[in-house]
């Protein structure tokens, strides 16, 4: 590391300018973020492989040789089984529950299918297909969201694919350092999207100094809106910020104008967790979905990938007929910094300059000189 706290291990690496990582599923906020001198990673579970394979060309011919990349999903815990097996093993209870929820908010059957595989049975079978590609495709990071990509290692770094994985749990952290894993996000319990029980703050510690002495870059996710926090994680020894939610109220990002608003008026504890679309914990912003899954005598969420089956009809009956009440986004607790629409590389300088700001501050300097 050089004087400048912010020029970090990830910066050396991986030449980016900033130590700043956006997950996203909208492409122009990937091109947006790399080309502000940030790390773009792409969130592509469950998408077809033809048009991940269009959007890993497109984003390339806009960001050239700068670090960006893929995130999929391979859990570890995942019942594994063909459809017709699956499908018998959910309990009717559970069908007459969404039955009945259908009935009485008027919820409408999908005029068609929802397009990808989404989290349903053919999710691990489809990553491993998509892990090809991303080979095929020459893509320089790969992040694993659910499960070790210990098992990609070798492929990956035979032809100088970065892995990077996500982990909620110190055993976890672990056992991806021990692995080789090229760098770990250690996500807390206030991240958007599939989260765990321990917070950032405690998380973010234990991890870093288990990949003390080692290869492994560790980054700070979860509950991270502000340059405060970016200080903050790189302070605990983080190498940079792994960041979700503020992504989804920038201009490039395809996120609906109702649920862009809806994130800006929303303070930390609108979001919640819940098991009711993919079976996991899935950190995300308060809806009558949500609610209706906490009702008195609503069943217990089923394990991946029988909730997302049970509930694949109903959640895009909800999409296609835009019943805003009943729609939601994974959001985490970060969403208390949205406050405005703004252009992805304004978020990712104000994110900068807020460091700055703070590491100045903190050596005595005054602010913004
Ligand atoms: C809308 C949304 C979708 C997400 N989907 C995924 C995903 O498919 N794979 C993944 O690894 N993480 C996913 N996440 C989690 C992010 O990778 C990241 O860990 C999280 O957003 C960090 O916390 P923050 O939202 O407070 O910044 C998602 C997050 C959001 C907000």
């Amino acid at each position: 590391m050089t004087g400048d706290p912010l020029h970090t291990r990830l910066c050396e690496e991986y030449g980016c300018e900033v130590p700043v990582v956006a997950f996203a599923h909208t492409r122009d906020v990937i091109v947006a973020v790399t080309n502000a001198g940030g790390i773009g990673i792409l969130g592509a579970a469950g998408q077809e492989t033809e048009t991940l394979r269009a959007s890993i060309r497109w984003i390339k011919e806009r960001v050239g040789n700068k670090p960006w990349g893929v995130d999929l999903l391979v859990p570890a815990s995942f019942v594994e089984g063909n459809k017709e097996d699956l499908e018998a093993m959910i309990p009717q209870g559970h069908r007459d529950f969404v039955d009945s929820m259908m009935k009485e908010n008027g919820i409408p059957m999908p005029a068609t299918k929802r397009a990808g595989v989404g989290l349903g049975p053919e999710l691990l079978r489809h990553s491993r297909e998509q892990l090809d590609l991303l080979l095929e495709e020459e893509v320089p990071i790969f992040a694993s969201g659910l499960g070790s990509p210990a098992f990609f290692l070798e492929r990956a770094h035979a032809q100088g694919m970065k892995v990077w994985g996500l982990v909620g749990l110190p055993r976890q952290a672990r056992r991806q350092i021990e692995a080789g894993v090229d760098c770990v996000i250690a996500q807390g319990y206030d991240s958007g999207g599939h989260s765990g029980t321990i917070g950032t703050f405690t998380l973010v510690p234990e991890v870093v100094q288990m990949a003390e002495g080692t290869n492994t870059l560790v980054l700070a996710g979860g509950g991270i809106s502000t340059g405060r926090q970016l200080a903050a994680s790189i302070a605990m020894g983080a190498d940079g910020i792994w960041t979700g939610t503020i992504w989804l109220a920038t201009h490039e990002s395809e996120t609906e104008m109702f649920i862009k608003q809806r994130l800006i008026e929303a303070q930390a504890e609108d979001a919640i967790q819940s098991r009711a679309t993919s079976g996991k914990p899935i950190r995300q912003l308060r809806s009558k979905w949500s609610d209706a899954w906490k009702a008195p005598g609503a069943p217990d969420p089923l394990p991946m990938p029988l909730q997302p089956m049970l509930v694949s009809d109903i959640q895009e009956g909800i999409r296609q007929a835009k019943m805003e009440d009943w729609m939601t986004t994974p959001a985490g607790q970060s969403v208390v910094g949205i406050h405005s629409i703004r252009p992805a590389a304004e978020v990712v300088y104000s994110l900068v300059e807020g460091a700055q700001d703070m590491f100045d501050r903190m050596s005595g300097a005054p602010a913004g000189a």
